[in-house]
C-alpha cells in the first residue's frame, strides 16, 4: 500500500506565519484513513490554523501537504471533505431547513436524497422539531448542532471538526461521539479539536500542540502510560513543561 492510500493527511514541514508571528511551525502530521485524530492544546496553540490549511481555506507559508492524495490547496477535494468551523457555519437569517438545503445545493444533492439525509441528520442532532424555525431563535448549542448536521450533508470521507461539541449538553456530546465512532467504522477519517479532555480519550491518537509546535503524539492510553499521569490534562502539562525546559537549555 502506498503512503497516499494509507493516509488521509500527510504534511511535510508546514509553517504558517502571520507577518512575523509563527502560528504553526514545521508541522509533520500524518493521519491514517479511518482514524480519529484529536488536536489538543491551549488557546492560540495553532489548532484552527492547521485545520484551515488542510481544508484549503488558507495557504501554508512554507512546506506542503497532501489531503486525500491531492496537494493542497485544492478546490476539487471540497466534495470529499466536511469542515465544521469553530465559529458557527450557519446562516442566522434562514430557517434550519433552509440552511440544510443551502448546503445540499452546494454539493448538488438530488431532492429525494436531500430530504432523506436532512431527516436523518436533524434526528441525529435532535432538531427535528425545529426544522422551520429561524436559526437566530436557536440557542448557542443548537446552532452548533445544526452546523454539524450541515457539515455532514454530503457524506464526506474526511471531516475537519473544530471544537464540534462546545456548548453541547453532556448527553448529546455522548451521542455525537457514538456517531463519530460509527463514521469511523464506515471508513471516515476525522481530525477534531477539543478542550474536553474526557472526550479526547475517544480519539485513536492525539497530538498535543503548544505555541504552534506539535510536542507529542500518540494513543491517549500511551500518553498516560509514558507520563505516569491519570489524566490527559496532567499528561499535557508534564510534556509541555518538559518542552519549555528543553528550549531554555538548548
Ligand atoms: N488571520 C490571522 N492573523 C493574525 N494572527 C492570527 C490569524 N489567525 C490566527 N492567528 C494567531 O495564530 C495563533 C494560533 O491561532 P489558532 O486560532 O490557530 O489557535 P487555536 O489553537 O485554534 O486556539 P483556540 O483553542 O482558542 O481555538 C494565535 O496567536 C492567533 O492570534
Ligand atoms: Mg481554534
Amino acid at each position: 500500500m502506498t503512503l497516499e492510500n494509507e493516509y488521509a493527511i500527510i504534511t511535510h514541514h508546514i509553517t504558517k506565519k502571520f507577518k512575523d508571528f509563527i502560528a504553526v511551525k514545521d508541522l509533520n502530521l500524518k493521519v491514517k484513513k479511518g482514524e480519529i485524530y484529536g488536536l489538543l492544546g491551549p488557546n492560540g496553540a495553532g489548532k484552527t490554523t492547521i485545520i484551515k490549511m488542510l481544508a484549503s481555506i488558507s495557504n501554508p507559508t512554507h512546506g506542503e501537504a497532501r489531503v486525500l492524495g491531492e496537494k493542497i490547496p485544492d478546490g476539487d477535494i471540497a466534495s470529499k471533505i466536511g469542515y465544521m468551523p469553530q465559529e458557527t457555519g450557519v446562516y442566522l437569517g434562514l430557517t434550519v431547513d433552509q440552511n440544510m438545503k443551502f448546503y445540499g445545493r452546494i454539493f448538488n444533492i438530488e431532492k429525494e436524497e436531500m430530504e432523506k439525509r436532512e431527516d436523518e441528520l436533524l434526528k441525529f442532532v435532535d432538531l427535528e422539531d425545529w426544522k422551520n424555525e429561524m436559526v437566530e431563535n436557536l440557542s448557542g448549542g443548537m446552532k452548533h448542532r445544526l452546523s454539524l448536521a450541515c457539515t455532514l450533508i454530503h457524506k464526506p470521507e474526511l471531516l475537519f471538526l473544530d471544537e464540534p461539541t462546545v456548548g453541547v449538553d453532556p448527553e448529546l456530546r455522548i451521542s455525537f461521539w457514538k456517531y463519530f465512532n460509527q463514521l469511523r467504522e464506515n471508513g471516515v477519517t476525522i481530525l477534531i479539536t477539543t478542550h474536553y479532555m474526557d472526550e479526547a480519550r475517544h480519539c485513536d491518537r492525539i497530538g498535543f500542540m503548544q505555541k504552534g509546535t506539535l510536542i507529542a503524539e500518540d494513543a491517549p492510553s500511551k500518553l498516560l502510560q509514558d507520563t505516569g499521569k491519570d489524566s490527559l490534562e496532567d499528561a499535557f502539562l508534564e510534556i509541555a513543561q518538559k518542552d519549555d525546559r528543553k528550549k531554555v537549555v538548548t
